[in-house]
């Protein structure tokens, strides 16, 4: 079984945040040797040896994220170091966009082209990250480097917690929401014809060895919808007004500050971001994100040794 952290480190209204391991202070390289750190550490090398078992717990349990707190006055070289080496004890750093994926506002508009919103200054609703039927991955993390001027907020849901509303309330959406609905095809590489969107189809809740799945992205599901020139299904609207008034309600809201680096489990806990703006005598709000393949399968293994 898998433990889970104690009630009291959880408030219902706001993040859990646990400390930087302080293996990770005193392993930390001079600003002068960070960059070079740094790149060794994407590489695999140099990574101190860290204990993240309560990072780790508070990820595979009922709480499925935590904000870890480095020191605002580390370079952005150190925090990106920092960043890499706890990740790389969670699981691999997956490449698709870059193993570190700088989410900044790139003047770019999602409404009006493929580009992802990552990419611009818009909030982004509530979801959970990778558009690809074929890839999910484990962990999000993101490090804040720069919150920007104003707005921005993250936000943060619990699937299960919806799902088990939803059984309650719509029991006659259960089934909507395990059909696998076609999403639009925005991964970089990958073709977006017709038949192509079709197949990207994903259902919003699902199940596997390892639990619950939930894979939300009501945007790029209606976009895809209108590009096979179908109709949304009534009963789709109704599911994804039931998630987002649910979301809405009871999703906690907080400020990631400099040095922040939350992680959250990809398949029960969904994400956003309110619309934020950067100004001048601000710098440019800068947050690096990351994705983690393999911690699922580390934890089942780690927990059949401990047997
Ligand atoms: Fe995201």
């Amino acid at each position: 079984m898998i433990p889970i952290l104690p009630s009291s480190a959880h408030s219902a209204d706001r993040p859990v945040r646990l400390p930087v391991p302080h293996a990770l202070r005193k392993a930390l390289p001079s600003s002068d040797r960070a960059e070079a750190a740094l790149a060794k550490a994407l590489d695999g090398v140099g990574i101190p040896t860290l204990n993240v078992s309560r990072l780790a717990e508070a990820l595979a349990g009922s709480t499925g994220h935590a904000i870890l707190a480095a020191p605002s006055c580390w370079t952005d070289a150190q925090l990106r170091w920092a960043y890499v080496v706890i990740l790389h004890h969670l699981g691999d750093l997956n490449g698709r966009y870059g193993k570190l994926f700088d989410v900044a506002d790139r003047g770019l508009d999602h409404t009006t082209s493929n580009a992802p919103v990552s990419k611009t200054k818009a909030a982004t609703g509530m979801h959970t990250d990778s558009s690809d039927a074929g890839y999910n991955p484990d962990l999000v993390a993101l490090l804040c480097l720069q919150p920007g001027a104003s707005g921005g907020r993250s936000l943060l849901a619990d699937a299960q917690a919806l799902f088990d509303r939803l059984r309650q309330a719509h029991p006659e959406l259960v089934s909507v929401a395990r059909n696998a609905w076609p999403r639009d095809v925005v991964t970089p590489g990958l073709t977006s014809c017709s038949k192509a969107i079709e197949d990207n189809a994903i259902p919003v809740f699902s199940e596997d060895a390892h639990g619950l799945i939930f894979r939300y992205m009501r945007y790029w599901t209606e976009r895809a919808m209108a590009k096979l020139d179908r109709d949304v299904p009534e009963e789709l609207t109704r599911l994804f007004d039931f998630i987002d008034a649910d979301m809405d309600e009871h999703a906690v809201r907080f400020q990631l500050r400099r040095g922040d680096m939350l992680v959250a489990n990809n398949r029960t806990m969904v994400h956003g971001r309110e619309a934020f703006e950067n100004a001048a005598g601000f710098a440019p709000r800068c947050l690096v994100r990351a994705w983690v393949d393999g911690f699922l399968d580390s934890r089942s293994q780690a927990l059949s040794l401990r047997a």
